[in-house]
């Protein structure tokens, strides 16, 4: 049958849009690197959002076009040489992998869903044997790869073999404060890690730094980000979220409102000061939020279960991917959005709704359950994008 001039229409605009967001994306994975200056496109796009109505229209316009899942986190496997106290990862001693065929097979079905990233997860990947023909399958497949790593095993060896991949590939450090290192880690190896950033940065490979909020090193929060800006990277930062199988943990390491809020006000006046802001901006105001995850990500786990979040509780599992394809849980998703962003009560009024959409949706059904409540450490109107 011949496409009408509508689909045909309909094909270019989503491809030009295509297009444009892989370039922005992979643009701000070099930002990780390299602070950038917010180009005029998002400086024109973070003033039409300030128009009353337009980010409706704008998110209509990207689910219009974009409704696929953006982003994929692939756990690879689950041997880690370190211990961190908070980490949500289900560990095994002897390490437990979904198969080379099944990891090859999910990039195919991600390529061809259009995904813009993988995100390769452990455990620790870098202790993965294949994890340089999981990045080769990923680039090669045109999409962008991106590995999580507590740097520990980031040797130059490795970080030359990930250089070769030019802008196809970025690497995000577990980054945290000396002082609590060993505290959170139950290694002394700070030092190690350390030494893989400087690395990562003289070899020229694109790296960001991620930055797990908690109790301990709150305090050393500035510190931490002054030093991520020495190296030219302006961090991204995450609350430590609490796991319901430890309700311990949540009192000695999870933060309050107002030290989440302090933290938020950092990061927006660096990103401020690095003309950082109206991408930030831009980015939320299309998606509805600063984050990926809930939003236009497939999280895969070593069991095969799928989450809208790597954060959330198992219970939230759309489907096994031993059962459905990537398209079919995708469907999953959809068919749940409305649920995941049902607007709160308590956010009907505030200002800030087009770019937060209610805040933090796994923090919010960690802690009640249920999806249409205000975000837990929200302490009332917030303007403060700062993830994206
Ligand atoms: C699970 S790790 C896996 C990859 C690699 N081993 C690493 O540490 O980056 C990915 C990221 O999740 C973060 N993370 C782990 N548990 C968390 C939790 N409960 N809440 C928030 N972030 C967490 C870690 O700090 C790390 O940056
Ligand atoms: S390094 Fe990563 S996988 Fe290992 S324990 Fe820490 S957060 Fe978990
Ligand atoms: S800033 Fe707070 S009140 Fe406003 S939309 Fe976000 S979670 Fe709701």
């Amino acid at each position: 049958m011949k496409p009408s001039p509508h689909s045909r229409l309909h094909a270019l605009g989503r491809s030009a849009a295509w297009k444009w967001l892989h370039r922005s994306i992979k643009q701000s994975l070099r930002y990780g690197k390299t602070i950038p200056t917010d180009t005029l496109a998002y400086r024109v796009l973070a003033g039409v959002g300030e128009v009353p109505g337009m980010p409706a229209l704008e998110r209509a316009l990207y689910r219009l076009l974009l409704d696929y899942p953006k982003k994929i986190d692939l756990f690879i496997n689950t041997e880690c040489q370190l211990r961190c106290r908070y980490c949500f990862v289900e560990r095994h001693p002897a390490g437990k992998r979904l198969d080379e065929p099944m990891l090859h097979d999910l990039i195919e079905q991600a390529a061809r869903l259009q995904v813009h990233v993988v995100q390769l997860l452990g455990g620790e990947p870098t202790l993965h044997p294949r994890l340089l023909d999981f990045v080769e399958a990923i680039v090669r497949r045109g999409m962008i790869a991106v590995v999580f790593s507590n740097g520990v095993a980031l040797d130059e060896n490795l970080l030359k073999r990930l250089s070769g991949f030019g802008e196809d590939v970025a690497v995000f450090y577990n980054y945290d404060h000396p002082a609590v290192f060993k505290a959170i880690t139950g290694a002394d190896c700070h030092a190690k890690v350390m030494q893989s950033i400087h690395t990562a940065k003289a070899l020229g490979v694109h790296f960001g730094l991620f930055i797990t909020l908690t109790k301990l090193n709150t305090p050393y929060l500035e510190a931490l980000v002054e030093q991520a800006l020495t190296l030219g990277v302006i961090p991204t930062m995450e609350r430590y979220l609490p796991q319901l199988e430890h309700p311990d943990l949540a009192a000695e390491l999870a933060i309050d409102a107002p030290t989440w809020k302090e933290a938020r006000a950092l990061m927006a006046k660096v990103c401020a000061k690095h003309h950082r802001l109206p991408a930030a901006k831009a980015a939320a105001t299309f998606t509805g939020s600063g984050c990926p995850d809930y939003h236009d990500n497939l999280s895969i786990l070593h069991s095969g279960e799928v989450l809208p979040c790597p954060f959330t509780s198992r219970s939230e599992s759309l489907a096994s991917i031993f059962e459905h394809s990537l398209a079919e849980v995708w469907d999953l998703f959809r068919a749940r959005r409305a649920t995941y962003h049902a607007i709160p009560a308590e956010c009907s009024a505030c200002t800030s709704l087009e770019r937060c959409g209610g805040g933090c949706k796994t923090a919010t059904f960690l802690t009640y359950g249920r999806y249409d409540r205000r975000d837990p450490l929200c302490t009332g109107e917030e303007d403060i994008p700062f993830k994206w």
